[in-house]
């Protein structure tokens, strides 16, 4: 795929492409003296309802930052807890799924998983594989320093005679994903924090206080609008 075709959507005020960095599920939880968990917990919610509106909204592709490669880091029982929100997530996913022709897919080291997630994971990918209208895309066990090392560690492989950014780009985890045109992070923080560094490139940014949890459709057509504002001109005047 070229790289003008999957790396710019000039003139058009509707992003095909939105990323989330969904932060702030544990201050969530935190303010409202319960554990970590339910931040997480009333984040995956948060999930189900941001998936309609951008159904709704007909944005093609949708990435969430589930879990980075630097979430390890994180009490036994967080990390634990999350695979165990993601499996249940997953569990009987499919059918809503395919109902909505919404296709799940996943980046990130994913051998490195339990193998019970693995399973559900590759369950749903399977089973909406064949899905049109929207490709969602879980980050999970993702960092996009390891996803450009896995890229290199391809291309090593390949030996090829010379490479080029398109070259690069088939290297990455889902090559025919175009970039995001908007990023989004809730919660106040400020930085990208290891997502999607090859892809982001050219991506608006859109920043809000909203902890993940909190993140209402007002917030969703605050981002949105924010974006038909934004002049993009990727490097030219
Ligand atoms: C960051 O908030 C959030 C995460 C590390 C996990 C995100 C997971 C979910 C939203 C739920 C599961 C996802 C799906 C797709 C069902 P944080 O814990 O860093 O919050 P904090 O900065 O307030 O501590």
């Amino acid at each position: 795929m070229g790289t003008t075709q999957v790396t710019q959507q000039k003139n058009n005020s509707m992003p095909r492409h939105i990323a989330i960095i969904m932060d702030g599920n544990g201050r969530w939880a935190q303010k409202r003296n319960l554990p970590r968990l339910f931040g997480h917990k009333a984040g995956a919610k948060t999930v189900e309802k941001v998936l309609k509106l951008v159904v709704k909204n007909k944005i093609r592709y949708l990435t969430l930052y589930a879990f980075s490669t630097e979430n390890w880091k994180r009490p036994k029982e967080e990390v634990e807890g999350l695979f165990d929100l993601l499996k249940s997530y997953l569990a009987n996913k499919s059918s809503e799924l395919k109902k909505n022709d919404i296709r799940l897919r996943f980046a990130g080291r994913i051998e490195s998983l339990p193998e019970k997630l693995r399973l559900f994971m590759e369950k749903v990918e399977n089973d909406t594989s064949h899905c049109k209208t929207l490709d969602l895309i879980l980050c999970i066990n993702y960092g996009g320093r390891q996803e450009i090392i896995d890229a290199v560690k391809k291309l090593l492989n390949m030996n090829p005679p010379n490479v080029d950014e398109s070259l690069f780009r088939s290297c990455l985890y889902l090559p025919d994903v175009p970039d995001p045109d908007l990023v989004i992070r809730t919660s106040g923080e400020v930085r990208l924090s290891n997502f999607l560094l090859w892809q982001s490139s050219y991506a608006e940014f859109f920043f809000t206080e909203t902890l993940w949890p909190d993140f209402s459709e007002k917030d969703f057509n605050e981002a949105l609008e924010s974006y038909a504002k934004r002049q993009r001109r990727y490097g030219s005047i």
